[in-house]
């Protein structure tokens, strides 16, 4: 089976190289001629754990090929996987500009049957509209049927998530092109991975649904963290409490600085748009999104409550991408909370195991980085605490509370116990828990 990928991101290229792995010839095509370039190197451009070794053994294997030309990597290929970006626009909506250009050069280029794999994420209807478009402008009589078939990899464990995955979801119009889709996957249909085979909307929608509901988990979370600083409750045994009962589950109950990243903020922003254009609005979504921004500001509102006054001050920050083990800091909350500490007349010195570069990008050097966790604390007024890495499990506090010009630390994971320390001499103010002032 020859399969080609379109787009190298992180959905395109985990997905190439584990289909790879499958044992299938995959070829990854992106117009990104320096990234080519690299990764015909076997230099993945992100961090992602077990992605590099799986590129590079593949390469050596000669199962995986990298190209910018796609009609060499269609031409051999009987499945296309689209796995394009499809970034918010400032509406809301999802930007399908890549899948209609990916749609209009297939069009040109197709002249054998072909079946066509949305993995973006698009928004409902997208997959009925891709087939329309390429129909209408294709050069040959070729027939192609078009299949949804989402992923749902999460950063930071995205080949476990495509090897093991909870669920398949395919789906499609065409029983002879499910067969196909269902034969690529036919190593997960061994260990028994649950497969849904539905109609184009019902999956399209189900990969919404998902994030939405997630997002929403935490949010709700993240609400009753702050009323539980009200009333005395501590919101990690509210958790377990909760999580114990089967229908709630206990995943995603972690209160934070707010979800970020790639997807949810930007999938739950336009499943609202889909719902405003089809006359059926989430309200319950709306609010997510509100709730969420508003939570970003919780941790300047804690190191106001325990350091007064922020003008002036020296704020250390660990932890800048949207969660552990990524360097990926789309949407992260050190994004809204760093620049609100500058505006607040602040000094920011942060760090973090991957994401720095990154970050660099986007803040420039409007903050100072440091190269260790034990650097960036030195002479500060507070610690915050954003991405529970795992390397800010175990700091050396009291050597912190030696460096730091005043122990304070602001905790947004709730990785460190109130009373741990209260004994060691801190201020500490986690999320959601007694707070030591
Ligand atoms: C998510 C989905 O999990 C994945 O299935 C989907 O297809 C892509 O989007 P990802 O963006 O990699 O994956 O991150 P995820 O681990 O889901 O976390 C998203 C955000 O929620 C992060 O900012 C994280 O810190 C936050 N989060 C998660 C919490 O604040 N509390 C939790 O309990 C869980």
């Amino acid at each position: 089976m020859h399969i080609a990928v379109i787009g190298t991101g992180y959905v395109g290229l985990v997905s190439g190289a584990c289909l790879a792995d499958f044992g299938m010839k995959v070829t990854c095509v992106d117009i990104n001629e320096e990234k080519i370039k690299k990764l015909k190197k076997g230099e993945v451009p992100f961090y992602e754990p077990g992605l590099e070794e799986l590129v590079k053994k593949n390469l050596k294997a000669e199962r995986l090929f990298f190209t910018t030309r796609l009609d060499e990597a269609v031409k051999n290929s009987l499945v296309i996987f689209i796995c394009v970006g499809t970034p918010s626009k400032p509406d809301g909506s999802a930007d399908l500009s890549q899948i209609k250009s990916v749609a209009l050069s297939l069009a040109e280029i197709i002249d054998d049957y072909k079946v066509i794999v949305t993995k973006s994420t698009v928004p409902v209807g997208t997959n009925r509209w891709i087939k329309s478009l390429i129909d209408a402008n294709k050069k040959s009589n070729a027939p192609v049927d078009v299949i949804s078939n989402p992923e749902f990899l999460r950063e930071g464990a995205a080949v476990e998530d495509f090897m093991h995955p909870d669920r398949v979801i395919i789906g499609g119009e065409s029983s002879y092109a499910i067969a196909i889709i269902k034969d690529i996957y036919r190593p997960l249909y061994l260990a028994e991975t649950p497969f849904i085979i539905t109609n184009l909307e019902t999956a399209e929608l189900i990969k919404y649904a998902s994030n939405a509901f997630l997002a929403t988990k935490i949010t709700f979370i993240n609400e009753i963290a702050n009323f539980c600083e009200k009333v005395g409750a501590d919101v990690t045994v509210v958790s377990k409490g909760m999580g114990l009962d089967p229908r709630i589950g206990p995943k995603f109950l972690n209160p934070g600085p707010g979800f970020g990243g790639s997807c949810f903020p930007k999938d739950v922003r336009a499943l609202i748009h889909q719902g405003k254009t089809s006359n059926s609005p989430f309200k319950l979504l709306e609010a997510v999104i509100e709730v969420n921004e508003k939570q970003k500001l919780r941790a300047i509102e804690k190191l106001r409550e325990l350091c007064g006054d922020l003008k002036g001050k020296t704020i250390a920050v660990l932890g800048l991408s949207f969660k552990p083990n990524t360097s990926d800091v789309r949407e992260s909350p050190a994004l809204t909370i760093i620049p609100e500490l500058l505006k607040a007349g602040a000094k920011v010195k942060a760090y973090d195991p991957a994401a720095i570069e990154e970050f660099k990008k986007i803040v420039k050097d409007k903050v100072i980085y440091a190269s260790s966790p034990l650097e960036c604390v030195r002479d500060t007024d507070a610690l915050l605490i954003l991405t529970e890495w795992n390397e800010f499990r175990f700091l050396d506090l009291s050597q912190i509370k030696k460096l730091m010009k005043t122990p304070v630390l602001v905790d947004m994971r709730n990785i460190y116990e109130p009373s741990v320390l209260k004994n060691l001499g801190f201020k500490y103010s986690g999320i959601g828990r007694k707070v030591i002032a």
